[in-house]
């Protein structure tokens, strides 16, 4: 029986920040699945910073939205009925369908996770998603992190930064210092994520701060951000140091 979805489209190329009048609220019936395909029922959508590139119409490394049609990006949702075994029905999937509450989709292209007590479904979108991945890759295949590593994090309160710093932490670095851009901020990533030290980024010239945190250089800088932490990371190097 064909069910209705609730999707977000995009109306209008923003300018500077994104309005509310950019989207709009579209209702319409999905048709029933065909042989391979699943009907999903989203449970979380992502929204990430790429999105924003992708509203403005000029292709970067991926297509820009379409004006008019439903946004796209990662999402978690039920499988509510499917026409693929490998996906019965109240299987969780990863899709690209978001910004809508269902969707049909090719079971080709989800992955199915496993939900528990300790892992809720929207963790596929963080840490256990493209973010952890992105920090992942970096930190350990990009900078080659080593046990004893002095390792510096920009953004480091940010959804990927603050995943590389957990796991500088975790895999060995001997000490880890981040930057953020708020009191607060600074504190959350001491206090919360296991970095040695942070600063604000905001309170002063970012290399005199950078050398108060790690007086002997750094060995990795995970960079988030460029500009003037890119340049103080430079400054700090020790020899062989790796940059991501
Ligand atoms: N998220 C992903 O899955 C993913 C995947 C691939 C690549 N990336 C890339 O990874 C980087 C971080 O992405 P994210 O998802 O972690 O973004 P995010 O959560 O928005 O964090 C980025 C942080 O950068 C800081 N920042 C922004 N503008 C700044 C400026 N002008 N000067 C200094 N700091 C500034 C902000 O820190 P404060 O708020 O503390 O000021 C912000 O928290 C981006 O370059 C993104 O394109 C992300």
């Amino acid at each position: 029986m064909p069910v209705t979805s609730r999707e977000v489209h995009l109306v209008a190329r923003p300018e500077g920040e994104p309005r509310p009048s950019d989207f709009t609220l579209v209702e319409r019936l999905l048709p029933d699945p065909r042989d391979g395909q699943l009907l999903v029922r989203n449970t979380a959508v992502s929204v990430d910073p790429y999105m924003r590139g992708k509203m403005s119409g000029i292709r970067t490394y991926t297509d820009p939205y379409e004006l008019d049609a439903p946004m796209e990006g990662a999402a978690v949702g039920v499988v509510e009925a499917s026409r693929d075994e490998s996906f019965p029905e109240g299987t969780v999937v990863v899709h690209n369908a978001g910004w809508r509450d269902r969707a049909v989709v090719e079971a080709a292209r989800v992955r199915p996770v496993n939900v528990t007590d300790t892992i809720p479904a929207t963790a596929y979108l963080g840490v256990l998603g493209t973010t952890g991945f992105t920090a992942y890759v970096g930190l350990l295949h990009k900078a080659g992190l080593r046990e004893g590593d002095t390792v510096f994090v920009s953004g480091a309160a940010g959804a990927v930064g603050s995943v590389a710093g957990q796991l500088a932490r975790l895999k060995g670095a001997a000490r880890v210092v981040g930057s953020a851009g708020s009191a607060e901020k600074v504190r959350h990533v001491t206090r919360d994520l296991g970095f040695d030290a942070a600063f604000d980024y905001r309170e002063g010239p970012v290399a005199g701060q950078l050398a108060k945190v790690a007086p002997e250089g750094i060995d990795v800088y995970f960079d988030n951000v460029g500009g003037e932490q890119l340049e103080a990371a430079i400054g700090a190097a020790r020899d062989f140091a790796r940059f991501a």
